[in-house]
């Protein structure tokens, strides 16, 4: 059910991360093919409404991503790193315009499910704050909020908490919800008088109860709000992302023998009724259509695979590659940039790129599309119905015609029409009792046993 209300969510992304080691913006870092922000900007994108996002200076490629993902959304730039509250004040011209809900989530916790930011917006509706908490293993970090009667009365950082407020466990992940009519007046009151000199997003709790607001925590699971700050918490974030995967696509229809070993992206398209072996990676930008096989140790990335299709074992599909209904695709053969019509096979060892396999076409094994001179691509043309012999190297731009046939071991460098044979290869030479003269010249290492060797 659509919300009535309007909303406006401010993603922080202003953070250094200097803890991930990396010469990349933490928040660009990638799980499930997607990077961290792009997982907070879907989240927010399913609440409707707008979304802003703070990024920190010299950020240029964080704001190309946000634009990529959320080409509506607003970036503003928090030139100075001084808190939760004075990055949301970075986006004053958002939140000034307006809107019933504001929602604060952070760029680096990627696992918040839009059903609990509805849950956390939806107690707007009693409170003026509300606030998303959950129990960690270790709080150690973590602010801690201090519940008094059912009403958030504040949350203490840790740097600034007593030795009693470090013992509650109850602690801020991080999420916010502002009702619009009091956020800006509230975040303008807030000062750095605290441990580290910043402007605490999270005074906001205290300043809402001094004017006898209601303010509320919403309670969450851990594996939601695991924030990133190193890569092993990236790490251990995949491990959530990739379960959670799993787990919706089986419950879609999709069988997986052993789910734990299949990697998939966060936009990988599954059909029901799909079958997948053991070691599967999914890369980004793949749709696998009902009931094909993607069978063992295959790895496929912006590729589409049609209804009923088999791939694998070991097959590799790379960008572009688009197979039809009932291709099959066998062990150790790669398709690039490449539309393999309905029903056409490349069982084994192969490399087909930049190229059509026409429909029902048989190409032989260790064929190679040879697409590169070096220079340039080019593009070959397989027609429908054809046949390539084994070990056929079709150097490109060429094109084979509809059911034409390619000998065995031909190196095809022109055109070959349809329902044509084409034999492009060195003819058999056979030399009666070559073998045992080549084995004697080897022997006696003569001169004249040499020569008659060479003959043969
Ligand atoms: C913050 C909370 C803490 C909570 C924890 C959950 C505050 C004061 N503290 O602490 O209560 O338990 O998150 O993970 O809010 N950011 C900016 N600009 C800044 C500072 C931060 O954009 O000047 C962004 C960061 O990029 C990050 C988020 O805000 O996405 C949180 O900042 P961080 O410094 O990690 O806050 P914590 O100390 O972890
Ligand atoms: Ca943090």
């Amino acid at each position: 059910m659509m919300n009535a209300r309007t909303a406006l969510t401010l993603v922080l992304a202003a953070g250094e991360g200097t803890r991930m080691r990396s010469r990349q913006p933490k928040v660009l870092h990638a799980i499930g093919g997607r990077p961290l922000i792009g997982h907070v900007l879907a989240a927010a994108g399913r609440l409707g409404g707008h979304t802003a996002v703070v990024i920190g200076p010299d950020h240029a490629d964080v704001a190309a991503e946000v634009k990529r993902m959320t080409p509506d959304a607003e970036v503003f730039v928090q030139a100075e790193r001084r808190g939760t509250a004075h990055a949301v004040l970075a986006a004053r011209p958002a939140i000034a315009r307006g809107a019933d809900d504001i929602l604060v989530v952070f760029g680096d916790t990627p696992l918040i499910t839009p059903a609990t930011l509805e849950r956390l917006r939806g107690a707007l509706g009693q409170a003026a704050v509300a606030v998303l908490g959950f129990r960690p293993a270790d709080p150690t970090g973590y602010g801690r909020l201090v519940v008094e009667d059912g009403q958030l009365i504040a949350i203490r950082e840790d740097k600034d908490a007593s030795a009693a407020e470090r013992a509650l466990t109850l602690c801020n992940a991080g999420a916010m919800a502002l009702d619009g009519r009091h956020a800006l007046a509230l975040l303008d009151r807030i000062d750095d008088r605290n441990a580290k000199r910043e402007f605490y997003l999270t005074d906001v709790v205290a300043l809402a109860r001094a004017q006898k607001f209601s303010v509320v925590a919403i309670e969450t699971e851990e594996d939601e709000v695991r924030g990133i700050n190193t890569r092993v918490q990236l790490a251990e974030a995949e491990a959530v992302l990739q379960r959670r995967l799993r787990q919706q696509w089986l419950e879609a229809g999709v069988t997986m023998v052993a789910p734990e070993t299949v990697f998939l992206s966060a936009d990988t398209k599954l059909a029901p009724d799909v079958v997948i072996e053991p070691h599967v990676v999914f890369g980004a930008g793949v749709v696998v259509e009902e009931g094909a096989v993607i069978r063992a140790f295959s790895h496929l990335e912006g590729a589409h695979v049609g209804k009923g299709a088999r791939v694998g074992p070991f097959a590799r599909l790379r960008p572009g590659a688009e197979l039809g209904a009932d291709v099959h695709i066998g062990n150790f053969v790669e398709v690039k940039a490449a539309v393999v019509e309905a029903g056409a096979k490349a069982n084994h060892l192969a490399y087909i790129g930049d190229a059509r396999v026409g429909a029902g076409a048989n190409v032989g094994a260790g064929t190679i599309v040879c697409n590169y001179d070096g220079v340039t691509k080019h593009h070959t043309d397989i027609g429908k119905g054809a046949f390539i012999g084994s070990n056929s190297a079709l150097v490109a731009p060429v094109s084979i015609g509809d059911g034409a046939y390619v000998a065995t071991g031909s190196v095809i460098t022109e055109n070959v029409p349809a329902d044509a044979l084409a034999i492009a290869r060195g003819r058999q030479v056979v030399k009666e009792n070559g073998a045992s003269r080549l084995r004697q010249s080897r022997a006696t290492g003569k001169k004249q046993d040499a020569k008659a060797a060479e003959k043969i």
